[in-house]
């Protein structure tokens, strides 16, 4: 039996709204088993096809998480929405019509899942554990654009396996935002993660974008986990963005 469907929450035009879990922190059986009845056949499939419990876990959680959060702005079950990927892989909502078009995008990394919404606007959302700091400089050198390198490597040594990952977030940001991913090469644009007052990005041919038109937001979730945003809309017109932690179906 597919979950009640929550009372509607207001999403206004000019907002953004990042929902974030915890996947480690759910144990209840009970819970996830709530968690797996929301999911759809291809859903189900994908899940058992990971090979690891611990995947399997983190993947129904991000599921309940986008699906619940979903719930909260439309009158719509949990499990009743049906998606579908452009060809690059990136889901939209397919149905039910809601007399709008609510945008959405997941990212997970180890120990959280984030999913932002915003109405009828690209947005793209990257979360990393920042844990990790073996071979940051040269992964930026092989993947970044030049400026970022030099921009990095202005930092104090101590400081740049930490500010590696506010462009790494952010340059997955702008690529999911576009719908994309790696189909966009990573080093033709750069982002100046110093500007005042908010990070800027600037595109190098062939690739052809305008910096006016995105405007970006960072967060530290978590002091493990580092969150980037992007979103197309007029960098002068700044949304609000707000980020909050949930349990899906319990608050
Ligand atoms: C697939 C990609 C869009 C994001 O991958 P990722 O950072 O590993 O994963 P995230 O958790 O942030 O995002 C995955 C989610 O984004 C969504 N997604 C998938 N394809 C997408 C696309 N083309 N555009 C936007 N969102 C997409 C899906 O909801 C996906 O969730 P699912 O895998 O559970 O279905 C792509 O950018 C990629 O493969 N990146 C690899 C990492 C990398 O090399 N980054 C270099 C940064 S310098």
């Amino acid at each position: 039996m597919s979950s009640p469907a929550q009372p509607v929450e207001p999403l206004a035009g000019d907002e953004v709204h990042i929902w974030l879990v915890d996947p480690d922190a759910i144990t209840d059986p009970a819970l996830l088993a709530r968690y797996a009845e929301l999911l759809n056949p291809e859903e189900v499939a994908r899940r058992d096809r990971y090979r690891f419990d611990k995947l399997k876990h983190d993947f129904l959680v991000a599921r309940a998480l986008v699906r619940t959060t979903l719930s909260r702005y439309a009158a719509v079950r949990p499990a009743a929405w049906q998606f579908e990927a452009n060809q690059y892989g990136r889901p939209e909502i397919h149905s039910p019509a809601i007399g709008g078009r609510l945008r959405f995008n997941l990212s997970h990394t180890r120990g959280l899942a984030a999913v932002a919404v915003t109405w009828d606007r690209d947005l793209g959302v990257d979360v990393e554990s920042i844990d990790r700091r073996n071979s940051t400089l040269q992964i930026a050198r092989r993947f970044f654009a030049p400026a970022e390198v030099d921009e990095l490597m202005s930092f104090p040594r101590g400081e740049q396996g930490r500010r590696f990952f506010d462009y790494w977030t952010l340059k997955e940001s702008y690529i999911k935002a576009r719908g994309m991913g790696l189909a966009l090469p990573l080093d033709q644009f750069a982002f100046c993660t110093q500007a005042r007052p908010h990070v800027t990005i600037a595109f190098t041919p062939p690739l052809e974008d305008d910096p006016a038109a995105w405007q970006f937001f960072q967060d530290t979730p978590s002091p493990r986990h580092r969150l980037a945003l992007g979103i197309r809309h007029p960098a002068h017109d700044r949304l609000r963005v707000t980020t909050r932690w949930t349990t899906p179906l319990v608050d």
